[in-house]
């Protein structure tokens, strides 16, 4: 198997939102990014995944674009964006942008030409159907609740298409004219010098062309629009074109957000001609919840084998077709790891937000980091519904009471899954607002975050700060680095059941990982390990018997003759 360049990157994903602010206005923005190139550097980070910073009405903070070759004036400009790249490169830091080409914003330039004259070129970038009853084309629900279509107005039966919110239309990729000004778009930026993409919602870009409704799959009679609208045949042509047309002429590095990839068909996505260089794992990204869009209903009671088992499926998987993953513990749409992964309160400590970045640290494919996940930040409970920014964490409360939920169970549900755990600001230090403004934040600052700031972190050897630093630094050994990058990965079997142990194999060097997900005492026998690289809690390893205290780690290396 061939290394590619980007194999052996650490990425780091800034929400600029909610990363730091330098003009008292509450928002994160460029010159905040800028001013933390340094501590990012220090993480041992190569990459940089910036979310949405184009222009945009931010109903859905960002991945509504109302301008794809501006930046919107709450984060700065595209001067300062060119300031960032270059500052970056000083670091030999490459950085990727957010490619949300599923949908637009409704205040794009396209969407508000194609409403104001159903004549225009632009109408055919859209999804508009007529109806003759004024009723809905179909019974699809969009992903953030409520039927995808919207009416038009002031023109009776008509309506638009939506994946996400009604103020996301999506864009007409059977149109071959909007598919060449995307991608005219995307090589602009690649010209830029962005190294390429994190590719949003990109298994959506397909519709079934019946428009049929479907047997409903909720108390509201619609059904989810995943059913004929993520996946359907016929996407190979536009993600081949796409690929084609500009990543491939600028050996970018793209990342797909590609949700429901069947394993029949992820060779065409990650294989060695896939669509793009890798795909995030998301195989446990809603372990903890019954229902990936309405969370409301619920908890599920996933245990450590099913994480486990997730986990090694996707990385065999992967192996089969010689494809890479983005390895993924948190992100912007996804409560924080510690809090998602360690359900007892008590054992959410740094020790456990250690033990859980070495489980994947070390899995074949590209680690990322979302920030924050490297001080070991937590969820906080929020204690109203209107504390909540979020689209779809505000649509998914009001989905559960109108299914009959009460208030309390709904705003629990919220407070476990919304995507606001993650878009908190930055804890910067242990001031009122964290360092991150000297202002009130866009968004309310958690409220348990004692001890978890960059500042006391880096003052204590011990902390999950110093911990990534070092895995960073792991990471790039020399000495271990072929292994990291391409090593065979091997799942260990026959461990206790709360134990998560593989190793990585290379021209008999050997890295082996072991993990203990729960807050009991683990026991059992480990041969050729070799000597520990790197550890975290109390572990001892004492004539090939290994004892493990409750959520600690350890790394073993061992190189042959
Ligand atoms: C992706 C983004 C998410 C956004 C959605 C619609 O899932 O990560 O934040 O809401 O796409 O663009
Ligand atoms: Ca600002």
């Amino acid at each position: 198997m061939s290394t590619k360049w980007w194999q052996n990157e650490i990425v780091y994903q800034i929400y600029p939102r909610s990363f730091q602010d330098t003009n008292h206005d509450g928002i994160g923005d460029i010159q905040g990014m800028i001013d933390h190139l340094d501590y990012i550097q220090e993480l041992g980070v190569t990459m940089i995944w910036v979310s949405p910073i184009y222009k945009s009405p931010m109903v859905d903070m960002g991945y509504d674009i109302a301008d794809y070759q501006d930046i919107d004036p709450q984060f700065g400009s595209l001067d300062e964006f060119k300031v960032f790249l270059s500052e970056a490169k000083k670091r030999h830091i490459k950085v990727i942008m957010d490619l949300v080409v599923n949908h637009t914003s409704d205040q794009h330039e396209w969407f508000k030409q194609a409403l104001a004259d159903p004549k225009s070129k632009y109408r055919d970038y859209f999804i508009f159907k007529t109806t003759d009853d004024g009723d809905v084309p179909n019974n699809w629900r969009s992903i953030f609740g409520g039927s995808t279509w919207e009416p038009v107005a002031d023109e009776p039966n008509t309506f638009y298409f939506h994946t996400f919110a009604p103020q996301q239309p999506d864009l007409n990729w059977e149109n071959p004219a909007l598919r060449q000004e995307i991608y005219q778009m995307i090589n602009w930026w690649l010209e830029l010098g962005v190294a390429g993409f994190r590719v949003d919602a990109i298994t959506h870009l397909k519709k079934d062309l019946d428009w049929a409704s479907l047997p409903a799959d909720g108390s509201d009679g619609l059904v989810s629009v995943i059913k004929k609208g993520q996946n359907r045949p016929g996407i190979d042509v536009f993600l081949n074109e796409l690929k084609q047309e500009t990543f491939d002429k600028y050996d970018a590095i793209t990342v797909g957000e590609a949700y429901g990839v069947p394993e029949k068909d992820l060779k065409k996505y990650i294989g060695p001609n896939g669509y793009f260089s890798m795909i995030f794992d998301f195989s446990y990204m809603n372990i903890d919840v019954l229902n990936t869009d309405e969370w409301y209903r619920g908890r599920s009671q996933w245990t450590v084998k099913d994480l486990r088992e997730a986990l090694f499926e996707s990385q065999q998987v992967a192996g089969q077709v010689h494809g890479t993953l983005a390895n993924v513990l948190e992100n912007h749409d996804q409560p924080r790891v510690l809090s998602k992964l360690v359900p007892d309160k008590h054992d959410q400590t740094p020790t456990a937000a250690k033990a859980l970045a070495t489980m994947y640290y070390f899995l074949p494919g590209v680690p990322f980091i979302y920030q924050g996940q490297e001080i070991g930040m937590k969820n906080f409970v929020r204690k109203d519904i209107s504390e909540f920014n979020d689209v779809s964490s505000i649509n998914n409360y009001q989905m559960a009471l109108k299914d009959g939920y009460s208030k309390e169970s709904a705003l629990a549900s919220i407070n476990d899954k919304s995507r606001d755990n993650a878009r908190v600001p930055m804890q910067w230090n242990d001031s009122k607002f964290a360092g991150f403004s000297d202002t009130e934040p866009w968004l309310g600052m958690g409220n348990d975050r004692e001890g978890i700031d960059v500042q006391t972190e880096l003052a204590d050897e011990n902390s999950v700060l110093n911990y990534y630093k070092k895995l960073g630094q792991l990471h790039h050994d020399l000495a271990w680095q072929s292994v990291t990058t391409t090593g065979d990965f091997q799942p260990i079997d026959s461990l206790p059941e709360n134990v998560i142990g593989y190793q990585r194999i290379l021209d008999g060097q050997v890295l082996t990982v072991f993990v203990n997900l729960s807050h009991e005492l683990a026991e059992f026998d480990a041969h050729n390990v070799g000597d520990r690289l790197e550890k975290v809690g109390d572990i001892t390893i004492d004539n090939d018997h290994v004892k493990m205290a409750g959520y600690s780690a350890v790394v073993m290396g061992l190189n042959a003759n």
